[in-house]
């Protein structure tokens, strides 16, 4: 195996065009490590009938060199329900690959590694939201899909950050408990007149950047233009241009080609979007999410090698989470 992943001539042609894409995000004394694992992954896909799904958070040697689809949360679980492959193997944090998992029951759903959490999904259980469902008896329940397949499962209508106002405002109830980002959530708040019941969960990462450090951008190159995902506290997306899902942020800057653009976000989409955008200036602040970046291009090729490790939802809860994604899906 060793031999196979060295660094050919055949290697460096088969991938000489994704590498042309990617000289300005990836050194290249850094290529001939990734180009033989990109090579190899590609041609496995391939002879295992395998779709790979990478989210905007991916580094760009996976998101430009071997994924079949990039996207946010949304997108991601819109593509899972659109595919002809038998195996997917979700590029991305444990509860993608979950939502992937209840959408096809019967295909194989892989992720490479099985550590790959969320602050936001570890903070809370399918008891925690029994608990309020006893608290604030006969409310709807939305869960953003930051969350496990047991917290789906006791969920009305799940949500993603590019559709949770949508959502909320397609429930008809006053009163909606919306969980676990609180910081989603009172976003959410703001923009409609049902009151919103909050759970105080949190993204570990968004929840470090401060408004300071936005007016520090904005004083420092009055021209920028700031972009926020919404898991960012309040003060923080006040400050802010535009507030979006990631999908959403790369719309922004496509649909509106600023010459100068922060992203307020995790690291690795300021160089994904770069490499599309190759006119847009991105100063780069980094939070990286340190679950995201466990997945790897070895642990892509072990995983497509040994079909490990798979995901699997135990069928009773799988069906009743099912009914929240599918919900959500519904909503246009
Ligand atoms: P998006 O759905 O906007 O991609 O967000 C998912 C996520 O985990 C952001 O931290
Ligand atoms: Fe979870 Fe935050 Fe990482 Fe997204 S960035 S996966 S919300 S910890």
């Amino acid at each position: 195996m060793q031999e196979s992943l060295a660094y050919t001539p055949a290697v460096a042609a088969a991938t000489a065009g994704i590498y042309e894409r990617l000289r300005d995000v990836i050194p290249d004394i850094e290529w001939p490590v990734h180009a033989p694992y990109v090579a190899r992954i590609n041609e496995l896909k391939a002879e295992r009938n395998a779709i790979l799904l990478a989210h905007n958070y991916q580094t760009p040697e996976i998101y430009h060199g071997v994924a079949d689809y990039t996207g946010d949360s949304l997108g991601l679980a819109q593509k899972a329900t659109d595919t002809d492959a038998d195996i997917i193997v979700l590029c991305g944090v444990h509860f993608m690959a979950e939502t992937a998992k209840i959408l096809n029951p019967d295909k194989t759903v892989l992720i490479p590694d099985l550590e790959a959490g969320c602050s936001l999904a570890s903070s809370i259980t399918g008891a925690d939201v029994r608990a309020m469902k006893e608290k604030y008896p006969g409310v709807p329940v939305v869960s953003y899909v930051n969350t496990s397949a047991d917290v789906k499962a006791e969920t009305d209508v799940c949500c993603t950050s590019g559709n949770a106002l949508k959502v909320v405002e397609s429930l008809d109830s006053d009163r909606v408990i919306f969980l676990p980002d609180a910081y989603l959530g009172r976003y959410v708040a703001q923009q409609t007149d049902k009151e919103i019941i909050l759970w105080e969960g949190s993204c570990e990462v968004h929840e470090r950047f401060t408004a300071d450090e936005l007016r520090e951008y904005r004083k420092a190159t009055p021209d920028i233009q700031i972009i926020a995902h919404p898991e960012c506290p309040p003060d923080v997306l006040d400050e802010a241009d535009f507030v979006g899902s990631t999908s959403g942020m790369i719309n922004y800057v496509d649909s509106q080609r600023p010459q100068r653009v922060v992203m307020i976000t995790e690291c690795s989409m300021s160089d994904n979007v770069a490499v599309e955008f190759p006119d847009v200036n991105f100063i780069r602040p980094c939070n990286l999410c340190p679950h995201m970046k466990r997945i790897t291009l070895p642990k892509i090729l072990h995983s497509l090698e040994t079909l490990e490790y798979e995901v699997l939802v135990e069928r009773e809860m799988a069906e009743r989470a099912y009914g929240s994604v599918k919900r959500m899906l519904e909503i246009r």
